[in-house]
């Protein structure tokens, strides 16, 4: 049997390398952006998606209503960072972090649950370290994974007679575009390449049935970002 799963966020960065290796596994792929995917294969379906927007989310699920009505494996990881000290982050930025981050997961969680597929379906949710502990500069981000995480860990018991897996991954820095448009000094020598992500997920993913891996923090030898 076919075996479906979303990715959010497959335009970019780990979510277009998931999303390749999802379809290398033999997953139908469901990916969502609000700027299109540039991959081309058979089993993959490229979905607009904003997460910030109830009406977007909702869309998003009736195009996948139209393929399948189970989904196995949920890649939950579209996100923003931004980063700026707090005396000089706005409202609006704060605002912005909130909806992509912590509203947008709770819009894909809220949809998601007529396409559960009991004792099977497996949530992973692309985290940070940012969503156990504080850095400098981003506390907007840092307060968005922290709600995500709240989010993950209420649904975790609401849902449990679905006997779902959930894998909550807490990687340190990876070297994606997401810190091009950030421009810090940060050597992406001390970050986690896109490569070293891979391995963990692909691990995850691959793993026997009866495994669980509930939370995995990750991050380059060299520790964390300074
Ligand atoms: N890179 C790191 O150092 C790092 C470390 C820890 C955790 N993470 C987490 O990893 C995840 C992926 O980040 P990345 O590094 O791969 O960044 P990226 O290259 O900037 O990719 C971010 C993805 O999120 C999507 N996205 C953003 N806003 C969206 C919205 N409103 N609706 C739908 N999709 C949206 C983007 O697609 P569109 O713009 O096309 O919509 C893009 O595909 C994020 O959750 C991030 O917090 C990253």
């Amino acid at each position: 049997m076919e075996k479906c799963a979303i990715v959010t966020g497959s335009s970019s960065g780990l979510g277009l390398e998931i999303t390749r290796s999802l379809l290398e596994a033999g997953y139908v792929v469901f990916g969502g952006s609000r700027s299109g995917t540039e991959v081309e294969h058979e089993n993959f379906y490229d979905v607009e998606l904003d997460v910030t927007s109830e009406e977007s989310v909702e869309e998003f699920y009736e195009t996948i209503r139209e393929f399948t009505e189970k989904v196995h494996l949920v890649v939950n990881n579209a996100g923003i960072c931004e980063m700026s000290p707090l005396s000089e982050t706005s409202s609006e930025a704060f605002e912005q972090h909130l909806a992509t981050n912590t509203l947008g997961p709770f819009l894909l969680f809220r949809g998601l649950e007529p396409f559960l597929v009991k004792d099977e379906t497996h949530v992973i949710s692309v985290l940070s370290t940012a969503a156990r502990f504080g850095y400098p500069n981003v506390s907007a981000y840092t307060a968005s994974k922290f709600g995500q995480l709240g989010i993950i860990e209420s649904l975790k018991k609401e849902w449990k007679d679905h006997r779902l897996k959930f894998t909550n991954l807490y990687p340190g820095a990876i070297d994606t575009p997401l810190w091009d448009k950030l421009g810090t000094q940060f050597s992406r020598k001390k970050m986690l390449k896109t490569s070293d992500f891979m391995a963990v997920f692909d691990f995850v993913v691959a793993a026997p049935a009866n495994i669980q891996f509930p939370e995995i923090t990750f991050l380059h030898r060299d520790g964390y970002l300074e």
